[in-house]
């Protein structure tokens, strides 16, 4: 085992010292959504900096805690705080958390991010279902030695963000009434949002939504076998499309529609 993989594995054993829950669900919030696994039937949390190695979340405004419990009758567990790549840590690290929810045994896992619109057609508060994804801007999570216990060297990325899951979604919105936007998500590094000529190349490229999160953890999680869908909560129009760029308007949004994202969320979980 390579030195990752070993990392990996110290941390999976560190926390099935702490639980012996087994997901089926997993669940990783995005920023101004944390609140949400605070409003599900908690069994158990473990919080990252109790885990020895593991990367602990350095933003503001995120817990940094694994929460274990129950949404409707479907075990999960849910990531209140992600890492991120612009923090400084390797890709792999960035992955970790998602890799060790996978081995825990959660099959299918629910990405949810803030992103900046890129589709003109896009407003703030919106939600996007996310089609497909571009990482250019990022490496590869799966660079280096491959993890063969996980998964190939080379595996298919043709369908990250399963047909299944994505219809799940789209019926779960229709039954809340919620209109729900569809499209590609495009990663960048962070921490500073684009400028306009990279949002105009994005788009050229096909993507409708940038964000900082999401894509490489997908990938990790598809390398793995596990079935992924993504939802964005628009929380403004990326850059030179209006506005001027502020974190403070992000959490805003995100938390102005944070009840009708967590209902969906609840829906497609109970769904899925
Ligand atoms: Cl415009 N870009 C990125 N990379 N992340 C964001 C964003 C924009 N808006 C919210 N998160």
């Amino acid at each position: 085992m390579n030195q990752a993989e070993e990392k990996l594995f110290r941390c999976l054993e560190s926390v099935k010292k702490r639980t012996d829950f087994k997901p089926e669900v997993a669940l990783v919030l995005g920023s101004g959504l944390g609140d949400y696994a605070d409003g599900i039937r908690i069994e158990d949390t473990v919080d990252y900096k109790d885990i020895e190695g593991f990367p602990t979340s350095t933003v503001e405004g995120h817990k940094g805690r694994f929460v274990f419990g129950y949404v409707g009758k479907v075990p999960v567990v849910i990531m209140q705080g992600r890492v991120h790549y612009y923090e400084g840590y390797p890709m792999t690290d960035v992955v970790l958390p998602v890799r060790l929810m996978g081995l825990l045994g959660a099959k299918k896992l629910i990405l949810t991010n803030a992103a900046g619109g890129v589709n003109f057609d896009f407003d703030p508060g919106d939600f996007m279902l996310i089609r497909d994804h571009i990482t250019t801007a990022v490496p590869s999570p799966l660079i280096g030695p491959n993890m063969d216990k996980l998964g190939p060297r080379f595996p298919d990325m043709s369908e990250v963000y399963s047909v299944r899951m994505r219809n799940v979604v789209k019926d779960a919105a229709e039954k809340l009434g919620i209109t729900l936007k569809e499209g590609v998500y495009m990663q960048f590094s962070g921490p500073n949002y684009e400028t306009p000529a990279e949002i105009r190349m994005c788009r050229v490229w096909g993507a409708d939504a940038a964000g900082m999160s999401t894509a490489c953890e997908a990938m990790a999680a598809r390398h793995m076998g596990m079935e992924v869908c993504g939802i964005s909560c628009i929380t403004n129009q990326a850059a030179g499309m209006g506005e001027k760029l502020d974190h403070k308007e992000v959490q805003e949004t995100a938390d102005r529609v944070s009840r009708e994202f967590a209902g969906l969320v609840t829906e497609v979980i109970e769904r899925v």
